[in-house]
């Protein structure tokens, strides 16, 4: 096994005690994947506490989620078809975390995605966060709700079930889940105080051109490209000249030169392409 492998097996140790420790799993819940190259793939094995994990636990599937290596006693984590969707669909994702944090998933539960613009690092960081329909664990139907929210979004909350995040890389992926929850406790928080204020379309946009500034990976509402006459991503010209993969801080670069394109605009395709998620 190669060093870089091992390392990794006790990076996934070390996320998985915290988001035990920091109280986004109970019990057994909670998987973790890492991709190796296309076809190998790392992952937590199914039904053990995340929090208490060592590296013979991790097991090793391939790009079908199919048992690769696994030591006696453990198996793939029964989530593995959720997070291969993820894989399969975003080429520039790295590593997929599922937790249930108590925030996000009472949101989650409630059925109300995490869409009020109220503070500038979510705004940064997540843009907003939708949900996807319920899906019976460990089937098809939880990577069948979440696909059509993949192109646009780096996290997504699952009906009545919990969180799952993206990113180019497990530590990143891990923070996503970190900043879904903080996020959420900040929302629930301040609907208790009388309800938050939210930003405005200017100042959400001005976040959004931080970020686009920032050129930070993956995707977030501030990067839906603007150059295009439908509000279907993939089919506007940029999409088409870049592919889906590839349809990030770079794509947007001539959206962002072209100045005519005003803050309420970008609302406005924002609230659009919302409004086809199913979002509003
Ligand atoms: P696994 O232990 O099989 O990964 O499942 C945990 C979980 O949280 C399912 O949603």
């Amino acid at each position: 096994m190669a060093a870089n492998e091992f390392e990794i097996k006790k990076q996934i140790c070390d996320i998985g005690k915290r988001i035990y420790n920091r109280n986004m799993v109970a019990a057994n819940d909670g998987n973790i994947s890492v991709k190796l190259d296309d076809h190998t793939f790392l992952c937590t094995p199914t039904g053990v506490s995340k929090g208490f994990m060592t590296p013979e636990y991790i097991c090793k599937v391939n790009e079908k989620g199919e048992t690769i290596q696994a030591n006696p006693g453990f198996r793939p984590s029964s989530e593995i078809k959720m997070h291969m969707r993820v894989y399969q669909k975003r080429p520039d994702v790295g590593s997929v975390v599922h937790a249930h944090p108590v925030y996000a998933t009472s949101f989650a539960i409630a059925g109300i995605p995490l869409t009020q613009p109220i503070m500038p690092e979510a705004v940064i960081a997540l843009g907003c966060v939708p949900i996807a329909p319920y899906g019976t664990p460990s089937t098809n139907e939880i990577p069948d709700a979440i696909e059509k929210y993949l192109p646009y979004f780096d996290a997504v909350l699952l009906e009545s079930h919990g969180a799952l995040t993206y990113s180019v890389d497990l530590l990143s992926a891990y923070m996503k889940m970190e900043s879904v929850e903080f996020y959420a406790q900040l929302l629930y928080q301040s609907k208790q105080l009388g309800g938050p204020k939210e930003f405005d379309r200017a100042t959400v946009e001005r976040l959004y051109e931080i970020r686009r500034k920032m050129g930070l990976p993956g995707k977030h509402p501030a990067n839906i490209c603007q150059n295009k006459d439908t509000l279907n991503c993939h089919n506007c010209a940029a999409a088409k000249n870049d592919g889906l993969g590839q349809h990030t801080g770079s794509t947007y670069a001539h959206g962002a030169e072209n100045k005519s394109v005003s803050a309420d605009q970008v609302a406005e395709i924002t609230k659009k392409v919302m409004e086809q998620l199913g979002l509003n």
